[in-house]
């Protein structure tokens, strides 16, 4: 089974409000970007790793990939406006000959192997993908135009998705041809019809959205 991961990183960053996009933000001494490379590369799971970087930013991305050794990182494209068109340009590198497809947020540095094998195991099983994910623990309450509540929605059964996400690669090439948009890549294979499974997820897997959660997660280096 040979693995590709995809790495998107091509996001600006407009929530954490820095010059620099958010890939390239400091967490610890090294960028963002650097953690979750090194774990891809350092995990026995993944077979290639191509980094989808903002435009203009793929120098100092390839740059960090060599200072970091990292032989998996094959190509370096750069993004698109939307996540779904970052994802689909990374795609685009990932050669014909990968069964299975990992897409990951850079957003989301502390990746475990532990997860990696838990999106990967339904693939096996006749899934076409799978995700990581937790359970909503807040109540839940969809809210009006203007301000009222409108309905309390039931929170069993509802989750908050992460990334790694897996999918069958010719699966995952056909949901992407569509042209469809979605705020993940499962929601692209489950448009276009596809199984996906929801694995136990990690809070470890927190986003960078805001500085404080990059402060929170160098806590946690
Ligand atoms: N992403 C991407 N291309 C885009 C938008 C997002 O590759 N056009 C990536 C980001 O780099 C990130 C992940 O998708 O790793 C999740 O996106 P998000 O957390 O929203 O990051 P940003 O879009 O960079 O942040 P913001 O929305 O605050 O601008
Ligand atoms: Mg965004």
């Amino acid at each position: 089974m040979s693995v590709w991961a995809i790495l998107v990183a091509a996001g600006r960053g407009e929530r954490l409000g820095l010059e620099h996009p958010k890939a390239f933000a400091k967490l610890g001494e090294d960028p963002l970007l650097a953690e979750p490379l090194r774990r891809l590369e350092d995990s026995d799971w993944i077979d290639g790793i191509v980094v989808v970087a903002p435009a203009g930013w793929e120098e100092p991305a390839i740059l960090l990939a060599e200072e970091l050794g990292c032989g998996k990182a094959n190509a370096c494209v750069a993004g698109g406006a939307t996540r779904t068109d970052s994802v689909r340009a990374g795609l685009a590198e990932v050669p014909a000959t990968a069964l299975v497809v990992l897409v990951h947020d850079a957003a989301r540095p502390l990746l475990s192997d532990e997860v990696i094998g838990r999106v990967l195991a339904p693939l096996s099983e006749g899934w076409d993908g799978a995700v990581p994910g937790i359970p909503v623990s807040d109540t839940l309450k969809r809210v009006g135009p203007d301000g009222g509540i409108e309905e309390t929605v039931a929170r069993d059964s509802l989750y908050a998705v992460q990334t790694p996400q897996a999918f069958v690669a010719d699966v995952f090439r056909r949901a992407v041809a569509g042209g469809a948009e979605a705020t993940d890549c499962a929601g692209l294979v489950e448009a276009a019809g596809g199984r996906v499974k929801m694995v136990e997820g990690d809070p470890r897997l927190m986003k960078v959205t805001t500085a404080d959660d990059l402060a929170k997660i160098a806590s946690w280096l």
